[in-house]
């Protein structure tokens, strides 16, 4: 399922052959630091996450992760989404790349392709994104895409660490 393409990108769904895609990805030393350890160690681990995550959420009312790939070569990149949160009043924008698409205009184009899509198609209201204090090229990102925070600490109920949450407004 393609959501939608822009000049550079084709944003479509997962799908079981991501699976050595998503062990790198999900292995990044920034994926890890910035996001979370899934632990996911193996093809077999990649694939159980990809069923239990992405590929469950596409069955629900459109809040998943979806592969962001380059459009001519068909590589995958990156993910990008609007996923819904325990403990987020609305939908939140979740992204992550490969370090070496990094520094393109990759990420930007590819959220501002899933934040139009997720308006016109899906008609959400107030999108929010969570980063870390420290993450200053997510925060970046955010601030051209719209986003604005009040710089405030903040906690997830179910997380241990400081974040700052952003908010796109309706
Ligand atoms: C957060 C993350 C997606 C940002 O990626 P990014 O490539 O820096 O973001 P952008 O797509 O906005 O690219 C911006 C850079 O591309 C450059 N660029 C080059 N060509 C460009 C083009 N055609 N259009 C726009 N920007 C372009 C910009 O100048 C900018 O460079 P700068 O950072 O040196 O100022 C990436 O760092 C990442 O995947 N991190 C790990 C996971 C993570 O932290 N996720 C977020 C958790 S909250």
């Amino acid at each position: 399922v393609i959501l939608c393409e822009t000049a550079r990108l084709r944003i479509r769904h997962f799908d079981c052959g991501d699976a050595a895609f998503i062990l790198r990805l999900l292995n990044e030393p920034s994926f890890i630091r910035h996001i979370a350890d899934k632990r996911v160690r193996s093809l077999a681990d990649a694939q159980v996450y990809l069923e239990n995550g992405p590929l469950a959420g596409y069955a629900g009312p459109g809040h998943h992760l979806n592969c962001v790939e380059l459009r001519d070569e068909g590589t995958p990149i990156g993910t990008c989404g609007v996923l819904k949160r325990d403990g987020l009043p609305h939908p939140d924008l979740g992204y992550a790349f490969l370090p070496e698409f990094w520094s393109r205009g990759y990420a930007y184009e590819a959220a501002e392709a899933v934040l139009r899509h997720a308006r016109d198609r899906l008609g959400l209201g107030p999108i929010l994104a969570i980063t870390g204090p420290d993450n200053t090229s997510s925060m970046k990102l955010l601030g051209k895409l719209g986003f604005v925070t009040d710089h405030a600490p903040f906690r997830l109920p179910a997380g241990d660490g400081e974040l700052r949450l952003f908010a796109l407004p309706a």
